[in-house]
C-alpha cells in the first residue's frame, strides 16, 4: 500500500533523491541480450546526450556511493580506455548514419583523475568513432581538487568543454574530515583559481550540508567562500549516509537540522543573485546562456536519448534504460570494471541489464523530472507527449495543492518553496509500487 503524501510529510524530509527514475536498484538482467541496433532504431537520434563515465578517484569519500574505485592497479586504466574505445565503436555502428549529439558530460568518479595523455586518448577515441561533436555544444567535465592542472584545463577548453564542475563539499577542514573527505583547503582554493582562469562559460561548485558538526554559521561561511569564485552554478547537496559507504561503516548520521541548513543556504544564495532551479541546483541569474546549461529545459525529458559510455554509465531510450551491473562496495565495483574491460564487441552491442518502462512509468518519470524543477509540470507538454491529462492520470497530484506544497497556475503545476524543500519526500512518493518493491528487494553489494 503506497504511503500518502500527508503521512510522508510526518517523517523527516530526506527520504530519497529522485535524480534518475527508475533507480538502478530497480534494474534486472533482461531475459536475453537486446541488440542496441533494435533499441536505437526506434529513437530520434538527432539530439542525443553523451555521457562518459570514468570510475576512478584518488580516495573514496566517506559519504560517496557512486560507481567508482581508487588506486587502479597496473594497466587497468589503459585497459578501461581500450574498452571505452571498443564500446564507442560498437555503439556508433549500432546507431546508424544519422546520429547527432547536442550535449554531453564526463562524470564519475573523477574524470580529471586521468593523466593528460589519457584524456587525449579518450578524445581521440571519440573523434574516431563519433566524428566531430557540434561546435559550442554544452560539454561538462567533473574535477576534484587534487587532480586539476592548468595543462588539463587548457586541453579540455581547446576540446570544447564549456562547464567545469568540482566537488568542494565544505571550506571548513573539520567538516570535510567529518564527511570522510580530508582535503587541503589551500589546494581547493588553488584548483578553483585555475578553473576560473581556464575561462569556461560555466563553473559549478558542489557543497554538502548536514555533517554532524556543521552549524548554520559554518555552512554560510562555506557558501560565502564559494561565492568568491563567482560560480555560475552551485549545487547544495543534503548529506545522506547510504548503505556500504565509509560513513555508514563508522556509524555516522546526518545532522537533524538539514532543513534549517537548506533554508539558510537558499536564502543566502537568493540574496546574492542566484535563482533556485531545483532543490539542489542554484544558478546565477542571467549567467548561463540557455544553450550552455547542461541541465537544459526538462519538459522534453531531455535525458531520454542518452548514450552512456563506460562501466556504470546508464543509457536511456524512451522505453528501455540499461547499464552495466551495479555495486557500491569496492570488490563488487572492481569486478564490474574488470568485466567491462574484458567485454567483446558483441557485449558492447547489446543491453543485458536494465529495465523496460511501461507507459505508466514513462508518465511518472515525466511528472517527476518536470515537477521537481523550477519550470514545473506544463500540462500541455504532458498532453502532447502522452495524449492524456496529467492530473487525471495522477489524481494524487492535487494533494500537493491541498497540502500547500504547490500551485496550479493555470496550466502549470509548480512547487512553491515548501514543496521544493520537500523534493526528497515528493520524489519517492511518486515512485510506482512496482519500482519501489524492486528497489527494496535489490541485494546491494
Ligand atoms: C559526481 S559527484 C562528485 C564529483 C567529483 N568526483 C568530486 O568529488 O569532486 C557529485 C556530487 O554529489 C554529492 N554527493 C555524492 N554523494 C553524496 C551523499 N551521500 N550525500 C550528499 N551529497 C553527495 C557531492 O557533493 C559530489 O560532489
Ligand atoms: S565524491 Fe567524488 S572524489 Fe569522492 S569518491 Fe565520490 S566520486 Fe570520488
Amino acid at each position: 500500500m503506497p504511503i500518502s503524501l500527508k503521512d510522508r510529510l510526518l517523517d523527516q524530509p530526506y527520504q530519497g533523491y529522485a535524480y534518475a527514475y527508475p533507480h538502478k536498484t530497480a534494474y534486472r538482467h533482461f531475459e536475453a541480450p537486446i541488440p542496441l541496433r533494435d533499441l536505437w532504431s526506434r529513437e530520434d537520434q538527432r539530439s542525443l546526450y553523451l555521457y562518459v563515465h570514468l570510475p576512478f578517484c584518488e580516495m573514496r569519500c566517506g559519504f560517496c556511493n557512486l560507481f567508482t574505485t581508487t588506486n587502479p592497479k597496473g594497466d587497468s586504466v589503459a585497459r578501461y580506455l581500450d574498452a571505452v574505445d571498443l564500446q564507442l565503436e560498437a555503439t556508433a555502428e549500432s546507431l546508424g548514419d544519422d546520429f547527432r549529439f547536442s550535449r554531453g558530460a564526463f562524470g564519475g568518479g573523477t574524470p580529471s583523475f586521468l593523466t593528460l595523455e589519457e584524456i587525449e586518448r579518450l578524445f581521440s577515441s571519440m573523434d574516431q568513432h563519433l566524428g566531430n561533436l557540434p561546435a559550442g555544444m554544452p560539454l561538462s567535465f567533473e574535477l576534484s581538487p587534487g587532480t586539476v592542472s592548468a595543462e588539463k584545463l587548457a586541453y579540455l577548453r581547446e576540446r570544447g568543454v564549456t562547464r567545469f564542475s568540482m566537488g568542494v563539499q565544505s571550506f571548513i577542514r573539520e567538516e570535510t574530515k567529518a564527511l570522510g573527505r580530508p582535503q587541503s583547503i589551500s589546494e581547493v582554493r588553488e584548483a578553483l583559481g585555475l578553473i576560473r582562469d581556464a575561462g569556461a562559460p560555466v563553473m559549478n561548485i558542489d557543497l554538502i550540508y548536514g555533517a554532524e558538526i556543521q552549524t548554520i554559521a559554518s555552512w554560510r561561511e562555506s557558501i560565502v567562500e564559494a561565492l568568491k569564485y563567482s560560480p555560475e552554478e552551485i549545487y547544495l547537496y543534503p548529506l545522506y549516509v547510504r548503505p556500504l559507504t565509509g560513513l555508514e561503516k563508522i556509524g555516522r548520521s546526518p545532522a537533524d537540522h538539514r532543513i534549517d541548513l537548506f533554508r539558510a543556504g537558499r536564502d543566502l544564495l537568493r540574496e546574492k543573485g542566484y535563482e533556485q532551479i531545483s532543490m539542489r541546483l542554484f544558478r546565477k541569474i542571467d549567467s548561463v546562456p540557455e544553450d550552455a546549461a547542461i541541465e537544459g529545459p526538462v519538459y522534453c525529458c531531455q535525458e531520454d536519448g542518452m548514450i552512456g559510455i563506460g562501466a556504470g554509465a546508464r543509457s536511456y531510450t524512451r522505453d528501455v534504460h540499461y547499464c552495466t551491473e551495479y555495486a557500491v562496495g569496492k570488490s563488487g565495483i572492481n569486478e564490474i570494471i574488470a568485466e567491462y574491460s574484458d567485454r567483446t564487441r558483441f557485449d558492447h552491442s547489446h543491453a543485458i541489464f536494465g529495465c523496460h518502462l511501461t507507459e505508466e512509468e514513462r508518465k511518472r518519470r515525466f511528472v517527476m523530472k518536470s515537477l521537481l524543477r523550477i519550470g514545473g509540470l506544463v500540462l500541455a507538454d504532458y498532453e502532447k507527449q502522452f495524449g492524456s491529462d496529467a492530473i487525471a492520470d495522477f489524481p494524487e497530484l492535487s494533494d500537493l495543492i491541498a497540502l500547500n506544497l504547490g500551485i496550479l497556475s493555470p496550466r502549470i503545476l509548480q512547487l512553491n518553496d515548501s514543496g521544493f524543500e520537500r523534493s526528497d519526500t515528493i520524489g519517492p512518493w511518486l515512485f510506482s509500487t512496482s519500482v519501489t518493491s524492486k528497489m527494496e528487494d535489490y541485494e546491494l553489494v
